[in-house]
């Protein structure tokens, strides 16, 4: 049912917490008219400076230092959930009892019990939207990879080479912080493999099969923090350590449905490479390739050209690719978007979903988060049995 109005909060004002609250500012101004008013009500974090600093500059209403008090009000109707992995299951609970929609990140839980919870509850209120932020199934390149790959541009898929290699971790002097604390699969597997095994099904089609699993964590250790400990931020450090509970380190072979095959790496102590999700696929009729630090461009490789001047060419995002038009304010070609952009379009379709206007793609939905949990906890059990295969159809 259309709603002339819709409230929105966002609870994690830390990190990617204020990419949700910049998301929805802009939300409202992009693709085609008809949402209708977005009221930017409330942003809650624990932190009274986060949620008070957060509120001020993107003009939202009110700062709320107990989230209960989002659960509760009258005047809100979609919330994000940017929080702590472990604290997903809790506020979405009762986020979705007091009938609020709610975009929850990923990981969608610390387990597939949790996970399970979460499906069950949503599955109780269908009339609410239910969704996990699979942030980079809005990038324009990585769509406009898997058109080609949906028109058949590429041929029958081959092989697959996945990574999401970021640097966060590399300073043993780093501050310890709940990135750091759970079991096998909760470090970079679930952080930043999540995103990378999700973009792989969303190019190549589902996974039938995981093996050869593979976790390590290299930095055994990390200092307690002094202040707070934001995103990958720096902070002062106390002497006190305490041990790293989960992997630096993520490797793993997968089997499509298709037959293609990929193999994947997740790391957070790349040196040098802050922020580097990236792909190669090949297919019987060409190839493909990106990578996040240039996130407006792709490689791409096929059979149009003479034998002379065949090869890799690089394709600069613009108007011809999704989300681009009317998506960003000047939508010229080669202008490039960030990360951030990737934000405003994920929560703008979140909203198009509420309000049942709008022609955006669809957010994935706890089914799909769930499905993503699954993918990493086979990658824990081949990791666990001596890299054995584990299926996952
Ligand atoms: N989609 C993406 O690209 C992306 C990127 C980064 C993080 N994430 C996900 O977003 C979530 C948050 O990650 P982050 O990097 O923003 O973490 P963060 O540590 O930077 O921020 C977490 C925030 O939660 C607040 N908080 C902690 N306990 C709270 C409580 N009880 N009540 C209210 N607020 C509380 C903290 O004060 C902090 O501001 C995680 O699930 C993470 O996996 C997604």
């Amino acid at each position: 049912m259309a709603k002339s109005s819709l409230g929105v909060a966002v609870i994690g004002a830390g990190m990617a917490g204020r990419a949700h609250i910049a998301g929805y500012r802009t939300a409202s101004t992009t693709f085609e008219p008809g949402l209708g008013e977005v009221r930017l009500v409330a942003v809650g974090d624990a932190n009274p400076e986060f949620a008070q600093d957060a509120a001020d500059r993107f003009g939202y209403e009110r700062a709320e230092t107990d989230w209960h008090a989002i659960v509760e009000a009258d005047d809100i109707d979609a919330v994000s959930v940017v929080l702590p992995n472990a604290m997903h299951r809790e506020v979405v609970t009762a986020l979705l009892e007091n009938g609020k929609h709610v975009l929850c990140e990923k990981p969608m839980a610390p387990s597939i019990a949790d996970a399970e919870a979460m499906v069950a509850t949503a599955n109780e209120h269908p009339d609410l939207v239910a969704a996990i932020g699979f942030t980079f199934r809005t990038s324009p390149a990585i769509n406009a990879v898997k058109r080609e790959l949906e028109q058949g541009n590429l041929g029958k898929p081959y092989f697959f080479n996945g990574h999401y290699w970021c640097d966060y971790g590399c300073d043993p002097n780093g501050p310890m912080s709940w990135r750091y604390k759970g079991g096998p699969g909760s470090g970079a597997l679930a952080d930043i493999g999540s995103h990378m095994i999700d973009a792989a099904e969303f190019l190549f089609g589902p996974v039938v099969e995981i093996r050869g699993g593979t976790l390590a964590t290299v930095v055994a250790e990390r200092p307690l923090p002094l202040g707070a400990a934001v995103g990958h931020g720096a902070t002062a450090v106390s002497d006190k350590k305490e041990p790293v509970e989960n992997e630096d380190v993520a490797t793993f072979v997968a089997t499509f449905a298709s037959g293609s095959v990929g193999t994947f790496s997740a790391t957070r102590v790349a040196h040098g490479l802050p922020n580097s999700l990236g792909f190669e696929l090949f297919g019987s009729d060409g190839a493909a390739s990106f990578d996040l630090a240039r996130a407006g461009e792709f490689q791409f490789s096929d059979n149009t050209s003479s034998p002379a001047t065949s090869g890799y060419r690089r394709v600069l995002i613009g108007p011809e690719h999704p989300y681009i038009t009317r998506g960003l304010p000047m939508d010229f070609p080669g202008v490039n978007y960030g990360q951030n952009d990737l934000f405003t379009f994920e929560t703008r379709a979140f909203l198009e979903q509420i309000a049942g206007v709008g022609s955006l793609p669809r957010v994935p939905d706890f089914a799909h988060g769930l499905r993503n949990l699954r993918l990493l906890d086979a990658v824990v059990r081949s990791s666990q049995s001596g890299g054995a295969s584990v299926d996952v159809r």
